[in-house]
């Protein structure tokens, strides 16, 4: 018989705390050596490996994603309404009918056609300040890498490139933690997405192309196709699901490399390991350290019954620092064997990161490049990390030196 949930004793953890990263880590990183389950001030999260996986492949959990504006005391319905149809919200048909007409766009292959504009995009951030021997790489690199490689992928020209990073910037703050204050800046700006995306389709169905808007609109399953709304939102999911997370891992990455320089001459001097490189990175110190899911039903999981409505975090932090499942977890090394059980911080089951394929190729194109031309990088001044919140994480400046490559 199982205990309800509200019943069992367990360690209670800050949802969100005012602490480093790193503190709040190692607090739930213990306590999951203990017990699967902590209590929330919303609800519970899960903390060992297995049972993030178990959450996270359970279709039962809802994506509370979605909710983070309600959250915020945000009601408008026709803002709430839209949000729902998004693929990163939605759920049951809806969501099972979006992913797969939307997946095959979204292939390894459709990636790899990207990988020699990534290597230029980099390339060229890098170039201005090559020869000084020293960068603020979030600002000079990490901030602006993603947004060229989202326009190429999509099929935006170059000169739109200045007004899609307006948009991005201000789609985004859907993030923020006063989106009722944003709203109106946040609004304009989907409008205006809308009217832009709008136009790509237009032209794309009369002269189609090598990209993403073209790929979607030919996107077809037994007759059913993504109508002009579903083709935006997938746009904006893009937009929401791609910019920022690339940024800030790349931040975090360079930020661990800094730290860790022996695993950094290595990449330079060996580029075939910047696929694992990418994946201890991933696992080391991943950008959404945490996802969010609430039980759609009366949901019973390892003897405990959670009632319909409970909310759920899903620590993958936590999990990927799982020493039955990784070995030595503490130890950042990019040799790492597989071992066989995918790391977490691309999350797991249907909402799994549709862009998986893309982030992986932009950030082992990023590796190998930077790797040969900022040799010896270390860090230049103190790491300063944004709020570390549930969202997502990373550094907001980044002071490095380095020897430039002849
Ligand atoms: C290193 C970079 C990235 C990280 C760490 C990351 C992480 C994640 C995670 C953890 C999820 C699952 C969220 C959940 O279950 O609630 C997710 C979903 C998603 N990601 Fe990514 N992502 C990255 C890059 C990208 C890129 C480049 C794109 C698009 C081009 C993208 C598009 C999406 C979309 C659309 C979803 C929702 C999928 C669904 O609900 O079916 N992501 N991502």
């Amino acid at each position: 018989m199982a205990s309800l949930a509200t019943d069992i004793q367990i360690p209670k953890v800050p949802l969100i705390v005012d602490q480093q990263r790193s503190d709040r880590h190692a607090l739930l990183r213990g306590i999951a050596k203990e017990s699967w389950l902590a209590r929330t001030d919303i609800g519970y999260s899960v903390l060992t490996y297995e049972s993030v996986m178990g959450i996270l492949r359970d279709k039962r959990w809802h994506s509370a994603t979605g909710m983070v504006a309600q959250l915020q005391g945000i009601t408008d319905e026709a803002f709430l309404g839209r949000r729902r149809v998004s693929i990163l919200n939605a759920e049951g048909e809806v969501h099972v009918r979006l992913r797969r007409l939307v997946a095959p766009a979204f292939s390894p292959r459709s990636a790899d056609r990207l990988r020699p504009f990534m290597r230029e995009t980099v390339n060229s951030l890098l170039d201005p300040f090559a020869a000084s021997g020293k960068a603020e790489v979030v600002g000079d690199i990490c901030e602006p890498y993603p947004i060229p490689i989202i326009c190429e992928l999509l099929g935006a020209p170059k000169e739109d490139w200045k007004l899609f990073s307006r948009l991005a910037s201000e789609i985004l703050l859907i993030f923020s933690d006063n989106l009722a204050q944003n709203m109106p800046v946040f609004l304009n700006a989907q409008q205006e997405l809308e009217k832009y995306t709008e136009g790509l389709i237009e032209k794309r169905r009369s002269v189609p192309a090598d990209d993403l808007i073209t790929d979607l609109i030919a996107a077809e399953e037994a007759g059913d196709k993504l109508n002009t709304e579903e083709l935006t939102m997938m746009v904006d999911a893009v937009i929401v699901g791609g910019t920022d997370t690339t940024r800030n891992q790349l931040g975090l990455a360079l930020a661990l490399f800094a730290e860790y320089p022996e695993q950094w001459a290595l990449l330079g001097k060996d580029p075939s390991l910047a696929q694992r490189a990418v994946e201890e990175v991933l696992r080391f110190s991943g950008a959404v350290g945490g996802t969010i899911r609430f039980a759609s039903e009366d949901i019973e999981y390892n003897g405990v019954l959670f009632p319909k409505g409970t909310f759920m975090s899903t620590s993958m932090s936590t999990g990927n620092y799982d020493a039955s499942v990784f070995p030595t977890p503490e130890t950042f090394d990019i040799t790492r064997e597989p071992v066989g059980q995918p790391h977490l911080s691309l999350g797991a089951g249907i909402h799994y990161c549709l862009g998986a394929s893309l982030a992986r190729a932009e950030l082992q194109e990023a590796f190998t490049v930077l790797s040969q031309r900022m040799l010896n990088l270390e860090l230049d001044g103190p790491v300063v990390y944004k709020p570390s919140g549930i969202g997502i994480f990373g550094p907001a400046s980044l002071p490095v030196k380095f020897t430039p490559s002849r």
